[in-house]
């Protein structure tokens, strides 16, 4: 039986500016509730497009509604022209890969075994193949790891391929989880809030890591909370509050229009509280000691 590592995929990058993914008119309804309404998303190759907004505004809805994982109530999704099919397997597939907020990684196996499972749309070995473990299998096997490899290298990861990928800090159980994405050869990657949980240095490594991901040819869609993160990344943000699309431009745009910045003070306890706020909170405790004496 035939035994070989498919060549077709998104292994030769897209020319610069042509549309990867065209989301038209996407809305996603969970009964009473409309997660996701009417949003309109474009992302071409060579891009590195933000998509932000407050908790609860319908980001990872619409990326599950782009990966497959939902169908949406309306709308439709393309990729490279090519409507999607509402499988998530068949959308990594076509081309785009992911990552979750929640991470989800195999977490008895290694490092390295994480990101052969990534690999395995971009493999075609034959059952017998496998079963009987001839030398063709053996020869693609040697390419997957090789291959997986590389890409642990390129997050920082090679050191750490036989360690147990539960033991691995969150930091660098994201970083796995998009090596594990990059190895099914996507033309698109999207990420969900690949920074949630690291300290600064992380973040802005996690930075570096995305660009060298574009520079590889691989465009890249991002929800992030960290606004910095954000505005110094992408070409293009997209802010989205109550499941609609607020405004789209440059990062400069975005971050002095009055209605995002309104958007995000409309939800004050989202971040850490403020130095005022524990201040007061200490004030009054203290008030409260002294009337209890
Ligand atoms: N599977 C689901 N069933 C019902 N409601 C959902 C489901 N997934 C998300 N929601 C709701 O949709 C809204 C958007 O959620 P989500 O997409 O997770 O927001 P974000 O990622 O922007 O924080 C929320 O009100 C959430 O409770
Ligand atoms: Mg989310």
């Amino acid at each position: 039986m035939a035994t070989d590592t498919k060549t077709t995929g998104d292994a030769a990058p897209a020319a610069k500016g042509t549309t990867l993914l065209e989301a038209r008119g996407v809305t996603m309804r969970f009964g009473g509730l409309t997660a996701v309404n009417n949003v309109d998303l474009t992302v071409s190759s060579g891009e590195i497009v933000g998509l932000i907004g407050p908790n609860g505004a319908g980001k990872t809805t619409f990326f599950n509604c782009l990966t497959g994982l939902y169908i949406p109530t309306e709308g439709q999704v393309t990729y490279k022209g090519t409507v999607l099919p509402p499988k998530p397997f068949k959308v990594t597939a076509a081309g785009i890969a992911r990552t979750f907020q929640n991470i989800r990684l195999f977490s008895n196996m290694t490092v390295l075994e994480n990101v052969l499972v990534g690999r395995h749309t971009r493999t075609k070995e034959g059952l017998w193949s496998a079963i009987l473990r001839g030398p063709g299998f053996h020869r693609a096997e040697a390419v997957s790891r090789e291959k997986a490899m590389e890409l642990l290298d390129f997050v920082g990861l090679a050191d750490k391929a036989e360690h147990l990928s539960r033991n691995l800090p969150y930091g660098e159980q994201r970083k796995l989880e998009i090596a594990r994405a990059l190895a099914s050869e996507p033309g698109l990657l999207l990420l969900d809030e690949p920074t949630a949980g690291m300290n600064p240095q992380e973040t802005r490594a996690t930075e570096e890591l995305v660009f060298a991901i574009r520079d590889r040819g691989i465009a890249v869609l991002v929800i992030e909370h960290d606004m910095r993160f954000i505005f110094n990344l992408c070409d293009r943000v997209s802010v989205l509050v109550q499941g609609q699309k607020l405004v789209e431009g440059t990062s400069q745009v975005v971050q002095s229009d009055e209605r995002v910045i309104a958007a995000y003070l409309g939800t004050p306890f989202e971040g850490e509280p403020g130095e005022a706020e524990a201040a007061e909170v200490e004030a009054a405790e203290a008030g409260a000691k002294e009337e209890g004496k």
